[in-house]
């Protein structure tokens, strides 16, 4: 077999050209359904980690296409149980012919490697620490949608800006757009990126973005090993009513989720008209949608 040119593991490859018509292709899905052209074929969608978001915009991106979807989600009833690797099992549903493979996986996973065994296109539905690039495109679309340009956008990523894989990808994202990138959260989280705004206050923060985009606080990933609590991290850099007075009026707040209400957000300042954080998520299924199209038909 061989390695399939339309995958998506990250959005290096992607021009400025190609991202802005994912984003003009989502927006006519948005208003228009784009036909149930893949009727009778099939997706695979392996979840090999926990997803709310993700797995179900995919699966109704799918459907909107037409697609039957061959979700694995969990190890429960499938030959994980019985030590089948997690290669061998997106090998093994590689050979049923799916159209397309989405999968979600650790840094483990040798997700390249798959990439190159497999005949059908894969998308990277996020891979550990190391991208979520249909994250940083649905966020880019959010963003597209309520300032009509990424150019020189100013950004600010709050929290665990080293670990996260939505930065990673929004990195190959924003350069490529031309936006302006600031970070602020603990010094342990921070990474050493020129050209990126580097901000010790999130007041600061909030004074210079146009955008902010608050991280999960990664509880699972941290475990003890943190030099501050939750509650003093909540009181520098958690979204409080009280900070967002230093977000302008027309900015607008996001996440790309699942929240820790009352660490990085507070549950009050959702009802803050600069609130984008469901609309994220609604935009996820349209430009899901857009990429599988477009990767299908061979224009990506
Ligand atoms: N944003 C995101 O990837 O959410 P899920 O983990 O719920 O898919």
């Amino acid at each position: 077999m061989q390695k399939h040119p339309s995958s998506l593991i990250d959005l290096k490859s992607l021009t400025r050209h190609q991202i802005l018509s994912l984003f003009s292709r989502a927006q006519e899905l948005k208003t228009q359904p784009g036909g149930l052209d893949y009727r009778g074929q099939t997706a695979a969608l392996i979840f090999f980690e926990p997803s709310t978001r993700t797995r179900f915009s995919f699966e109704t991106a799918l459907a909107r296409c037409g697609f039957h979807p061959l979700v694995l989600d969990l190890p429960e009833g499938t030959s994980l149980e019985k030590g089948e690797t997690e290669e061998d099992t997106v090998l093994n549903l590689a050979a049923m012919d799916p159209r397309l493979i989405i999968v979600r996986s650790s840094d483990a996973f040798p997700l390249s490697k798959v990439v190159s065994q497999v005949s059908c296109p894969v998308i990277n539905a996020g891979w550990g620490t190391q991208g979520h690039p249909t994250q940083a495109l649905l966020d880019g679309y959010t963003l597209f949608q309520e300032f009509n340009e990424l150019q020189s956008l100013k950004i600010l990523f709050v929290g665990d800006i080293k670990h996260s894989r939505v930065v990673a990808s929004h990195f190959e994202l924003l350069d490529k757009m031309g936006a302006e990138v600031g970070q602020c959260g603990p010094s342990q989280f921070m990474v050493d990126r020129p050209g990126t705004h580097l901000f010790r206050r999130l007041e600061e923060g909030l004074e210079w973005c146009d955008a902010v985009m608050a991280l999960r606080f990664q509880f699972e990933r941290h475990g003890q090993g943190l030099e501050f609590s939750k509650e003093d991290y909540r009181l520098s850099y958690g979204l409080t009513r009280s900070a967002l007075r230093h977000l302008r009026p027309g900015g607008v707040m996001m996440h790309p989720g699942p929240v820790n209400y009352g660490i990085e957000i507070d549950a009050e300042v959702l009802t803050d008209s600069r609130n984008r954080i469901l609309k994220q998520v609604h935009h996820g299924v349209f430009i899901r949608e857009a990429l599988i199209r477009t990767l299908l038909e061979g224009r990506l």
